[in-house]
């Protein structure tokens, strides 16, 4: 790529190197039929299977059991996993892991149920108070002690990228913030990327989980370089959001131009099966890179705008409480947050717009934010999405709310190329309101 080896230089207390974690996964239509050789390939006898009531009454899920049955392996559903975890659903979810005995698990859904399937993992093999795992400062933010059992991840939406991460968030109901838990070790062993699930996705699934994939793929380009942070006290301590790499920069390069091609497409007609496809395969790309790099400002923000959300109903989402996307709370702050950020990278923000379709032909640098921003926003408006928060019920009168709601995200803060105050939230907040 274009981009600019000296974002790497080396910096007096920044870390010296950085560790490339490569997902062993397996893409290809009809290829969720291999659960039940996979599983058995990892040892598996008896299955803790981990869904959602939706997607229970779907395909993949018999598809799944058919093969594992084939396989002559055991197996039960939990299917009680809650869209958007919280701590006591991922108690409840253990409690069923340790109930049923498991020497294994496959996870079948998007991102909630993946993340869920990872906490129930883990905290059914080393079992410890909840927080003990939980990123610090919220929780101990303890090593994992070792390997989990074995996890087939297959995912049914194409954005989160949960299946090529070590990472599972949800929201801490004591504090309403979401946090997560971080480790290499929680990252599935392997996971089988099914692109039939997605034709018969809801066109605002697509739209809100692809943008979920589009974001990975540019907070990893344009997120600080692991040189610039701090370096860790021992190697092995090394963490997973460890800044923008040669080889995240690489993978979510990739992931982009997939994203700009097919993004629209596969959004706006259900029968672009190429489209649908390839926005499968882009989601894993970008999920790999952001597991390799972490996501900042968009993300950080989004939990605010999740977690306020006062009235919003995404249509094909769970309609019993007001709800915003995952993908749509973090892609509305996006158009705004680049803008903020290209000063500190334009070139890699340019080489983002023209990877996702832009014409930047004769672009300077100080136009990078809005190359960025602008080609953001025409995709927005092409798949009919919410034109900034006050599409979804949010006004300046929450600004404050917001920039509160966003500040305990210094973890995820701290990625960003760019310092940020509360003054300056308070600003990206009020330029996410209204894009047109
Ligand atoms: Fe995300």
């Amino acid at each position: 790529m274009g981009c600019c080896h000296h974002y790497f230089a080396q910096t007096t207390d920044g870390d010296n190197a950085f560790t490339i974690d490569a997902s062993t996964l397996t893409f290809g239509a009809g290829c969720l039929k291999e659960a039940g050789d996979q599983a058995k390939a990892l040892g598996m006898m008896k299955v803790g299977i981990y869904t959602d009531k939706g997607v229970r009454k779907l395909p993949p899920i018999e598809t799944v059991t058919s093969s594992l049955d084939a396989a002559g392996i055991d197996y039960a559903i939990y299917d009680e996993v809650k869209v958007e975890p919280t701590d006591e659903s991922f108690k409840a979810a253990t409690r069923f892991a340790v109930e049923g005995k498991f020497d294994g698990f496959i996870s079948v859904g998007g991102g909630s149920v993946m993340d869920t399937c990872k906490a129930a993992n883990l905290y059914s093999t080393y079992p410890a108070d909840f927080l003990t795992y939980v990123n610090a400062p919220i929780g101990a933010g303890k090593p994992i002690p070792g390997s989990l059992k074995p996890h087939i991840a297959c995912p049914t939406t194409s954005g989160t990228g949960s299946e090529a991460t070590g990472v599972a968030i949800f929201d801490l109901l004591a504090i309403k913030s979401k946090t997560g838990i971080q480790s290499r070790r929680l990252k599935p062993t392997t996971g089988l990327i099914d692109p039939e699930i997605a034709r018969t996705l809801p066109s605002t699934i697509v739209a809100s989980t692809g943008f979920d994939a589009m974001s990975h793929a540019l907070e990893t380009l344009t997120g600080v370089s692991y040189a610039r942070r701090a370096r860790p006290p021992r190697p092995s301590l090394r963490p997973l959001s460890q800044g923008a790499n040669p080889f995240s920069d690489t993978v979510a390069f990739e992931a982009l131009g997939l994203i700009g091609k097919y993004l629209v497409r596969a959004v706006n007609d259900a029968s672009d099966s190429e489209a649908r496809a390839e926005m499968m395969y882009a989601a894993t790309l970008a999920g790999i890179a952001f597991g390799n790099a972490g996501c900042h400002l968009p993300h950080g923000m989004s939990y605010a705008v999740s977690g306020l959300v006062r009235e919003y109903h995404a249509p094909h989402y769970p309609q019993h409480e007001p709800f915003v996307p995952h993908g749509m709370s973090v892609v509305l702050n996006a158009p705004s947050v680049y803008r903020f950020t290209a000063a500190a990278c334009p070139d890699r923000h340019l080489d983002a717009a023209r990877r996702l379709g832009a014409d930047v032909r004769g672009a300077a640098p100080k136009d990078s934010g809005e190359a960025l921003s602008g080609q953001i926003i025409k995709f927005m408006r092409a798949t009919k999405f919410p034109g900034g928060l006050t599409s979804i019920g949010f006004s300046e009168r929450d600004l404050d709310a917001l920039v509160e709601g966003t500040w305990p995200q210094q973890r995820v803060l701290r990625n960003a190329p760019r310092e940020v105050t509360r003054d300056d939230l308070r600003e990206l907040f009020r330029g996410a309101m209204a894009y047109w």
